[in-house]
This record gives structure tokens, sequence and C-alpha cells, in this order.
């Protein structure tokens, strides 16, 4: 985190609940990589005698001049106050008036103006992956709060036509109806927002002849949209069991962003359609948001870090074993993957597979330099894509200052240090490390004595806990590892 002092601005989130909000993940993440002087804090707005969220109108209006007075230079607005404070905004964004809800307040010289985020965050992760919304044909599936910012986004951004499907019909209708008068104007002759039961699926069509854009875009298929709560429990199935409607989408986008697969991403998968869930939707809103409050662009490299920060904070760390020859990262590796149910990488067998040759081959052919320079883009590589994950590193990946500080970024590093002795004995007629070729038993124990006597400080300076191995088997080495990496 950036300093805090006199100049730092202050940026935060106000709801109830607020506990659980990963929005200070990704701002903080922005300023820090942009080296921006600011902070982003919740700020939890509940009534203290009751528990309850704050309802009085005066109330309300207090709370957003206090965050004026205060000089708070941007807020996020979550549940239950997103159209609470609108009363009490200088200014508001015409999208996010028309749907009468905000969650982002941009400080102007008059109060807060007011914009809705959710929408263009949707749209811009979408395009982000390619999906075109204008003259498209679009099933939501679900009519709650969820849906109904899904149908804003796509009739604001010009879809033809939205096949809305909900367990509670009449809830469909109730919507539906909503939401075309109140985008009747952008409309127009469009056929907008159409409720469909889910015993009536038959009668969503891919193919509208709304325009000559449709023609394109139905050929291929139409966008569904997961708007439901299911998938959020284990157990959960899918609102609509029947793969004739899944076949014909050509994307899927699934609200729920944990788990990372639901009932719905694993269907379209298992049908070889392209899908995503809803995290992209949770960090393009926040850096948009981010965008207003700064009046600045945030650049992909930025936005990539936030990404894998929030992946980080959702779906867990990463968990970096590093350690000499011997130390037991493989062994040890498997089996705290298998316990923890992460993902496991060894950066010594990516590197084999991303370059088609052998550790030893790749030192004969370039020497040590060669392979540490692979070794290093690898490192950069996998810290750009992995979260979840047991990442074991080569012996000698920590020796570089640059590995160094891309280790610790990447996840929380723990060093298996095992003695001289105990290593010899682990090591000895081992052939597959080039470092360690040796002509008798005592010069093999020399080069162990040294390598670890050089080696040590730059393991020390990487790690964020050191674990003693000696005399102790898998199971203790892992129970150790978890306990202070939980
Ligand atoms: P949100 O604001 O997150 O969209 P919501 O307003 O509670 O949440 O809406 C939940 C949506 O999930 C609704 O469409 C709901 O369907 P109903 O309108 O029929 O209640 C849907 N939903 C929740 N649980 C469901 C279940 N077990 N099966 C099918 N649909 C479900």
């Amino acid at each position: 985190m950036n300093k805090i002092n006199g100049k730092t601005e202050v940026i935060g989130v106000l709801g109830h609940p607020i506990e659980h909000t990963l929005s200070p993940v990704i701002h903080n993440t922005v300023s820090e990589a942009t080296g921006r002087n600011a902070v982003y804090v919740p700020f939890h707005v509940y009534d203290e005698a009751s528990k309850n969220a704050i309802s009085e109108q005066a109330e309300i209006e207090a709370l957003v001049r206090g965050a004026y007075n205060l000089g708070i230079k941007g807020l996020n607005v979550t549940v239950p106050y997103k159209s609470a404070v609108i009363p009490y905004l200088a200014d508001i964004d015409p999208l996010a008036e028309r749907i009468g809800a905000v969650n982002t307040l941009v400080r102007t010289d008059k109060g807060y103006k007011g914009y809705n985020t959710d929408m263009p965050g949707l749209y811009m992760a979408l395009q982000k992956r390619g999906i075109v919304i204008e003259g498209s044909t679009a099933v939501v599936l679900g009519a709650g709060g969820a849906a109904r910012a899904v149908i804003a986004m796509l009739l604001n951004y010009g879809a033809s036509r939205v096949y809305l499907v909900n367990r509670t019909f009449e809830k469909a209708v109730q919507l539906s109806d909503e939401m075309n008068k109140l985008f009747a104007d952008v409309i127009g002759s469009r056929s907008g927002v159409i409720p469909i039961s889910v015993d009536n699926i038959d009668s969503v069509e891919v193919s509208v002849s709304d325009s000559s854009l449709d023609k394109a875009v139905a050929e291929s298929g139409y966008l569904m949209f997961q708007c439901t709560s299911l998938g959020l429990k284990a157990g959960d199935g899918l609102l609509v069991d029947d793969d004739e409607l899944y076949k014909r989408a050509s994307y899927g986008f699934d609200l729920v962003y944990n788990p990372a697969e639901t009932p719905f991403t694993k269907k379209l998968k298992s049908l070889g359609i392209k899908c995503d869930n809803g995290l992209l939707m949770l960090l393009y809103q926040g850096i948009i948001a981010y965008q207003y409050w700064t009046e600045t662009e945030i650049g992909s490299d930025v936005v990539e870090k936030a990404k894998m920060n929030l992946c980080k904070a959702v779906y867990g760390d990463n968990l970096i074993l590093t350690g000499y020859m011997g130390a037991g990262k493989t062994t040890v590796g498997h089996a705290l993957a298998e316990k923890l149910g992460m993902d496991y990488i060894d950066i010594d067998a990516y590197i084999v597979e991303k370059e088609g040759r052998s550790i030893p081959e790749i030192f004969k052919e370039g020497g040590e330099e060669a392979f540490r320079n692979i070794e290093t883009e690898a490192i950069r590589e996998l810290g750009a894509k992995t979260y979840n994950t047991v990442i074991a590193t080569g012996g000698g990946a920590v020796l570089r200052d640059e590995n160094a500080k891309l280790l610790k970024e990447m996840g929380r590093v723990f060093y298996l240090y095992a003695s001289p002795e105990e290593t010899f004995t682990r090591v000895k007629g081992d052939t597959g490390r080039p470092l360690l070729d040796s002509d008798s038993e005592q010069q093999l124990k020399d080069k162990i004595i040294d390598m670890i006597r050089v080696r040590y400080h730059a393991y020390m300076r990487t790690a964020d806990v050191r674990i003693d191995t000696d005399g102790k088997d898998v199971e203790k080495i892992s129970e150790e590892i978890i306990s202070q990496f939980k």
C-alpha cells in the first residue's frame, strides 16, 4: 500500500453489509500500480442502535453531505443505498437516472455526480471478449436485480431482442413491461424484451428479422446471460435443463463468479460454447469508476494486475515453494495441492514443456545464463495468469533479484529448508541435476555445503516463511505450511 500522508486521496464504498466487498482489492491495486497517492476503504453505513441500514431521508442527506464535506474524492455505493442517495446528488448521468440506481459518486464543484458503472462494466467486459451487443438476440435467465441491470445494458447498447426466462413467469412479465417502457425510445421498432416461461423455451428463436444487422448475429446464435442465484450453492441445477436452449447460444455470461464454474458455465463449455463468469463485470465496473474519479485512463497491464489480485482474493492466493534441490518441493507441493484442492505447477516442468527441451539440454546448449533467462520469463508468465495454485520453483530461481520480486508478488512464499547432510542423502544418485555433477561423494557434499551457504540469504529474502524439513515427513511439513498459509 502507498504511504499515507496529508495528501492521500480517500475513496471508498458505502453499504450495509460491507465486510465482504472486493472493491478495495481492485482500487488499491490500481492506485499502487499507477503510483497514485490514494486509499480505498469500506464505509459500513448502518444505524448503531437497530443494526439496520439507515433509511431516514435526513440521514441519507447528511451522509452524502458529510462525505462531501470530509473531502472524499469518490465513492462506490452498494446495497441498499443505490437509489436512496440519488435525491442528494448535484448531477446524475442519464443512464443511471433512467434505471434509478447509482453505484459511483464522482466529486464535482457543486457536490457528487452519480453514475452507474455496472452496465458499462459488463459492456466493456463483453467488448474485451469480442462480443457484439448491437443487433444481437439475447436470452436472459432470471428476473431479479441482476437481470434488470443486464437487460438495461442490452437495450442501452442496441440489442435487438431480449428473451426473458424466469421460474416465476409473472415476474418475467412484470420486468419485461417495466424495461420496455423505460427504454421505449431506444428500442424503437425493435422487439425489446419478451417474457418466456421455463416450459415454453421452444418459442425462443435464434433468428430475428428486426434489422439487417441481426442476420449476421443470428447465424452464430444468441447471447445468454445467467442472472439467477442458481450456482451459488453446491447442488444447484440449471434453470432450464434442456440442451436445445443452450446449443443455440454463441456465448454465455454467468453473473455468478464464486464458484468460478457453475452448472450454466459447465453446460455451455460441454457444448463447446465460449462463456465467462461475473468476475469480469465486477472488475470493469471498478475500472470505469476509478477512471471517473481520477480522470485517467487505466492501461491494460494495470487492469490485468487488478484482475489477478481479484482472482486471488476470490479463488485463493498462490502458495510458492522455494528451497534447494532435494528440499522436497515436488513431493510437498503435490501433497499440498491435493489437501487444499489447488492446482499444482512445477516451474521446471513448465519450462521443459514450453521449450520442448530437457533442463540438462538447455544448460548444455546455452549455459546457466540462458536457462536463468528462460526461467525469469516463465515466472513472469505464470505470475500473470495463476491463482489458487501451488507453485514449486527451481532450486536457483531465487538467485536473481528480479525473480525474488516476481515470486513475492505471485503469492505467499515458503522456503523449505533442509540441512546440507539431509540434502546430500536426498539428492545423491540423482542424475538430472546439472549443477550437481560430481566425481566423488566428497565433492558432491562440498558442492552442496557451498551452494546452501551461497544461496541461503537469497532464499531468506524471498521467503515469507521458512519451514525446517529435517527429520519431518511430508504430512508434518504440509500441516505446518497449511497452518501458516490460511
Ligand atoms: P438478484 O438481485 O441477485 O438478481 P433476486 O432479485 O433475488 O437476486 O433474483 C433472484 C433470481 O433468481 C430470480 O429470477 C429468481 O427466480 P424467481 O423470480 O422465480 O424467484 C431466481 N431463482 C432463485 N432461486 C431459484 C431456483 N432455485 N430456481 C430457479 N430460479 C431461482
